[in-house]
């Protein structure tokens, strides 16, 4: 019963703040708790409780749902006492996107407790965590899935369960290496554009529509030919899941060439101070000054 289940979020960022919000929507119980504190207090007004630890969000709670920035940020949030407040039978929902060694670390810690995991990072991006429509690649135990679908349902617009929990997370890397290298290469064919003196807007609206027009390259080609980088999704972030993959490549002794590019290229935006804007900003990088 939603109205029964008491959810803990650990982290009201972009992504956080509005699954939280549809969980309150979803007619649960809300707990949220921000490292700045200041984040999650809007929240309060909706019907969260915001608590100054994580510990005070976590205790009693049925679930405790993790959308941190990495793997050692939810390390820091979510010690042993942590996950013992929770109730008896509660479950750890790891959102955050952390990778493969990342997973193992979190899972790790949650055997440690005897607390049941479910590793189920997301698909989509701002707006549609904010309109309930995210991809969850949920992976975990048998046993809690049908709970934990309860949550997901308030989140997403669909869950694709996977095997033992750590095959979300690896689906992720796949996904977002797709990701990255479509951002890069489309950073570059902007800059490229510009420098032989074609129009970059005439190149998008030319494959629009045709199966080279991918609705995201409309998207994040508009954002670099404006030169506009409202955040969706950081730039920071997107460096860091790159590195993710390039982390669990190595780990399987293969080399990926083009994503160590896009690092590179990343780096290169991050060090001109453009970490919080956008990813689609590492189109900084790519263009001549
Ligand atoms: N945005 C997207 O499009 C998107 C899509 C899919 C998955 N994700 C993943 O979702 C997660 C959250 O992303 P987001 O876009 O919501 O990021 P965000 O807006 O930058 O929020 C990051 C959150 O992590 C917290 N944090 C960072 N370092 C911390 C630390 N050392 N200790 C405690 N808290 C810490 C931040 O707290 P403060 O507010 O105090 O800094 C904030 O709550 C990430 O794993 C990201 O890769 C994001």
């Amino acid at each position: 019963m939603a109205e029964d289940t008491t959810v803990a979020v650990l982290g009201t960022g972009i992504m956080g703040a509005a699954m939280a919000r549809n969980l309150l929507s979803a007619g649960m119980e809300v707990r949220a708790w921000n490292r700045s504190r200041e984040k999650a207090e809007p929240l309060e007004k909706e019907g969260a409780e915001v608590a100054d630890n994580p510990e005070d969000a976590v205790r009693g709670a049925d679930f405790v749902l993790t959308m941190l920035a990495d793997a050692d940020a939810v390390e820091e949030a979510v010690g042993k006492d942590v996950l013992s407040a929770l109730a008896e039978d509660g479950a750890w929902l790891q959102m955050s996107t952390v990778g493969e060694g990342g997973n193992a670390r979190l899972a790790g810690l949650a055997a440690d407790s005897g607390v049941a995991y479910v590793d189920a990072p997301v698909l989509g991006t701002k707006q549609p965590a904010e309109q309930g429509q995210l991809v969850v690649l949920a992976s975990g135990p048998e046993e809690i899935r049908e709970r934990s679908e309860e949550i997901f349902r308030a989140l997403g617009s669909k869950t694709v369960w996977l095997g033992e929990a750590g095959e979300g997370s690896r689906l992720k890397l796949v996904v977002n290496n797709w990701i990255v290298g479509l951002l890069g290469v489309l950073a570059e064919t902007v800059a490229f554009a510009e420098a032989i003196g074609v129009d970059p807007a005439k190149f998008l609206e030319t494959i629009e529509g045709g199966p080279l027009g991918l609705p995201y390259a409309q998207m994040k080609g508009m954002m670099m030919v404006e030169e506009d980088f409202p955040t969706s999704f950081s730039a920071n972030l997107a460096r860091k899941d790159a590195a993710l993959v390039l982390d669990a490549a190595e780990a399987h002794a293969l080399r990926m060439r083009i994503t160590e590019s896009v690092v590179a290229r990343f780096d290169e935006a991050i060090q001109a101070g453009h970490g919080e804007e956008d990813m689609a900003a590492v189109y900084r990088s790519a263009r001549p000054d």
